[in-house]
């Protein structure tokens, strides 16, 4: 597992804010940095099997509805997002519109990524600008004929997307929102854990109930504390030691895709806040899934 070293103080900091109100230039590269890790960036805009360029994109997701590949976000003027201003960032991942005006496919998890705060969306874009630049052109996705036109988004987007930043509840513990905050905003746990309708969208009532149909043709465990079908004879630091180090109660280790989740994203997190993840799924309620999980 990478092990990197957090900026300690920026570290607590984080933790206690769930939305930060603060945002000091000078703190923005460590949170920036944090939340690229958290959010698992990387994972998708590096095409790391072909020892691509890192954040260069081109990484293919094979999805039931085609392949998508990712983007390069990268400073690159020309094939990057050199050219990008602030509110062109902003509205990317809180609306998933283009600089052009043209509508991302939901590929790109911006369907969580809308509930980041203001602060943090700055901050990851500070960090982002301070990547290698790298000129690489992005690769067309491949989709039947009927998924090409973009416009047709806005009818998905019509269904299935509310954008609008995370809202802390205010009857529960800083630590709770924390943990939701990281669950749906930055890690979007969702963005796998959760069944989907014909048309690709959440089946909301099932949320994180697992996906029998999921990214790359696997089955996605159920995460809700359903005794049965999902995760509910796990304790929170059964919950908070898979996300370190992979490892289930029973010695087993996490596959592939939940590996990668592990190494680039919650294995990089502070310990507080895989506690925070872990509390707040056991939090949830239960839902029985059909999607059993593989290992069970
Ligand atoms: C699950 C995979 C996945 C993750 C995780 C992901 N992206 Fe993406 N991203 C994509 C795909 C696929 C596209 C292309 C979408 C399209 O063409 O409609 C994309 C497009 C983008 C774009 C638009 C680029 C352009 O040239 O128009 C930006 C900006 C972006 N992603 C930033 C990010 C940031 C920042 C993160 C982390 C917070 C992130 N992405 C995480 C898959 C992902
Ligand atoms: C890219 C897709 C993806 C994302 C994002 C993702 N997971 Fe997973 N997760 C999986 C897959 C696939 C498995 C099954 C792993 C296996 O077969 O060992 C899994 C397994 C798990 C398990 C073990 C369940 C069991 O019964 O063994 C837990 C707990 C879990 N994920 C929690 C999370 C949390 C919390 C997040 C967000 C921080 C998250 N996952 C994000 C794909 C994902």
């Amino acid at each position: 597992m990478k092990n990197l070293a957090m900026h300690k103080s920026v570290a607590v900091w984080l933790f206690i804010s769930v939305a930060p109100v603060l945002s000091a230039a000078d703190d923005a590269l460590p949170q920036g940095e944090y939340l690229f890790h958290a959010a698992g960036c990387a994972t998708c805009h590096t095409q790391e099997d072909n020892k691509g360029s890192p954040l260069a994109g081109g990484r293919a997701l094979k999805t039931a509805f085609g392949i998508f590949y990712s983007s390069n976000i990268t400073p690159d003027p020309d094939t990057g997002l050199g050219r990008w201003s602030e509110a062109d960032f902003q509205r990317a991942l809180r609306e998933g519109i283009s600089p052009e005006g043209k509508h991302y496919y939901p590929a790109f998890p911006y369907t969580s990524y809308t509930q980041l705060t203001d602060a943090d969306l700055r901050a990851l874009r500070k960090y982002l600008l301070s990547r290698q630049p790298v000129r690489q052109a992005n690769r067309p996705h491949e989709l039947p004929w009927y998924l090409r036109a973009r416009p047709l988004l806005s009818f998905w987007k019509m269904l299935y997307f509310r954008p609008g930043v995370f809202q802390p509840l205010a009857d529960k513990p800083p630590a709770w929102n924390r943990g939701a905050y990281l669950v749906k905003a930055v890690a979007h746990c969702g963005e796998c854990h959760t069944p989907r309708h014909f048309f690709g969208g959440f089946k909301e009532a099932q949320y994180l109930a697992g996906n029998p149909h999921g990214v790359d043709d696997t089955k996605i465990p159920n995460i809700t504390p359903d005794r049965k079908t999902g995760i509910g004879k796990w304790s929170a630091s059964d919950i908070a030691d898979y996300l370190e180090t992979g490892m289930t109660p029973d010695g087993d280790f996490a596959g592939d895709l939940m590996a990668d989740v592990i190494d680039n994203s919650t294995s990089v997190l502070i310990r507080e806040d895989r506690r925070a993840i872990a509390a707040y799924l056991k939090s949830l309620p239960a839902v029985e899934s059909l999607a059993r999980s593989p290992k069970k």
